[in-house]
């Protein structure tokens, strides 16, 4: 049997009815709560696996928290030849380029409302239902229509729509992560979130949360970006990460070498490392969800360590299989009681330490009376240099006076100071006239800098006659050049 059709298989069987069911009560040291809402424990199915709704009901049954289902399409599409999934056994890791078979938005639309019709939301208060949104591969990379449509379209009946905007086997999709394209999907996607109909019946929220997917690919000035639009879009939560398009020298299996995105333990440290960067940017109050190799409780309680509220799994589930959901959530139970805190407060400290910080209320007072300060010591200086600056005028003009117009000075015979800082000035002035001072226009007369310089721009203006051969020189030279300078 190929890894497809063994994949195949495991979704025929969990969608049968006949799958086994995981009857244990959740231990209360799994427990969570998420935006409002308490879960029985933080263990969620990542996209990918369901990726037609054909086993949401079997999937919670062996004790998923949160399925996600998808990704969805809005047109159906077959995806990438195959072979297209690959086993890499001795890294107990799976590389894949399925590029989003889908059956497409109708077909997965009937689905969730068979699913809805049995399981109204009202009587499943601990399970999250999640709809994971791609896009088809004959849309236009920058097209972020088939989003919009997959929020109006999904938004209706889940819990959570999911943005992927990080799965590597559709071209261009990933390059919707970059700031300007992830501004405006987010913005859009918001504002039509915002659009849709309020839900009664036992929905957990009015309307379903938006949570953003990201690659563990992104450096930091990338996860910087991602952070300031994730803050300004109003997303209410971020899945980190998505498979890598790294290739990890720790690699011994034969089909490593396949294109695709490889998930894993060997993606561990990447997506562990991907986001503690982007919670370190993010405030606690929005949640983060680790998914990558996340294989034992103890990898499972690193990320919350980090200040994940949930994490999800796949590759691990396809290697344990149905087990896998009772196995990890008891390894986690034996961890949290021998630490002896529970997930919650595990995950909230992690959030609450290494999230970004709000400014608190005492730290703001004290921001703004430095601020203050600093501001009356920015006009002292500003009054200082206005008083020099005209010390420095009044004496470039006795200068000028006093050295080549004998008549002026016979006018004023008191005289002025002596100029300094003459040599940095053009300032010419009509010899019948006492040292007349133009500004060349408004913005020009009289500006402040930020750093606190008074430039004061002087107009050349023309000398009347002859007589005073230096100013005349200096103030043709200027108006030639049009070249005004400041004192
Ligand atoms: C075969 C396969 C198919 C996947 N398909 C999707 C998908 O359609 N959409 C998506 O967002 N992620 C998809 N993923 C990524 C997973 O949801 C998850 O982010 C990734 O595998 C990392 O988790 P893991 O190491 O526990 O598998 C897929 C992963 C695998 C292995």
């Amino acid at each position: 049997m190929t890894p497809e059709t063994a994949h195949r298989f495991a979704v025929r069987v969990l969608g049968s009815g006949w799958a086994p069911q995981d009857r244990a009560q959740d231990d209360p040291s799994l427990g969570v709560q998420l935006w409002g809402h308490r879960l029985s424990s933080p263990i969620g199915l990542a996209a990918g696996f369901d990726k037609d709704a054909e086993a949401i009901e079997g999937l919670f049954g062996i004790g998923f928290s949160w399925v996600e289902v998808g990704s969805v399409t809005p047109k159906p599409q077959p995806g990438n030849p195959r072979p297209r999934f690959f086993h890499l056994p001795e890294d107990s890791a799976i590389i894949n380029r399925y590029g989003f078979p889908s059956r497409g938005a109708h077909i997965v639309l009937s689905h969730l409302r068979s699913y809805l019709a049995k399981y109204p939301p009202s009587s499943a208060p601990d399970r999250i239902l999640a709809v994971n949104l791609g896009k088809n591969k004959s849309s236009p990379p920058d097209d972020i229509s088939d989003f919009i449509n997959g929020v109006r379209t999904f938004g209706p009946l889940s819990d959570v729509l999911v943005i992927n905007v990080s799965s590597p086997n559709t071209p261009g999709l990933r390059g919707l992560q970059n700031r300007g394209m992830l501004e405006e999907l987010l913005a859009e996607v918001i504002k039509t979130r915002n659009g849709l109909a309020e839900r009664k019946d036992g929905w957990k929220w009015a309307k379903p949360k938006i949570v953003l997917k990201i690659a563990p690919d992104l450096d930091k000035a990338e996860l910087e970006d991602v952070a300031e639009v994730v803050k300004a879009s109003g997303v209410d939560g971020v899945i980190v990460s998505n498979t890598t398009i790294q290739r990890p020298s720790s690699l011994i299996s034969a089909a490593s070498h396949e294109q695709g995105g490889l998930s894993g333990p060997p993606l561990y440290p990447l997506s562990l490392k991907a986001f503690r960067t982007l919670r370190s940017l993010l405030p606690p109050s929005i949640p983060l969800i680790g998914c990558g190799g996340i294989t034992t409780g103890r990898d499972a309680l690193e990320f919350a360590e980090a200040g994940a509220t949930l994490v999800q799994v796949y590759t691990a589930f396809g290697y344990d299989g149905v087990g896998f959901p009772r196995r990890i959530k008891d390894q986690l139970q034996h961890e949290l009681t021998a630490g002896g805190k529970t997930w919650e407060e595990i995950s909230k400290g992690g959030a609450e330490r290494f999230g970004a910080k709000p400014l608190r209320a005492e730290d703001a007072e004290d921001v703004l009376k430095n601020e203050g300060k600093a501001f009356l010591q920015d006009v002292e200086n500003l009054e200082k240099v206005l008083v020099e600056l005209d010390q420095d005028i009044s004496s470039a003009l006795s200068e000028l006076e006093q050295g080549s117009q004998p008549e002026a000075r016979e006018r004023d015979p008191s005289g002025h100071p002596e100029a300094h800082g003459v040599s940095e000035s053009t300032i010419a002035h009509s010899t019948t006239e006492p040292a007349l001072l133009e500004p060349t226009s408004d913005a020009e007369s009289a500006s402040i800098s930020a750093t606190g310089d008074v430039p004061i721009t002087l107009a050349p203006v023309k000398p009347a006659d002859d007589s005073c051969e230096a100013e005349a020189e200096i103030a043709t030279a200027a108006a030639a050049t049009g070249d005004v300078k400041t004192i």
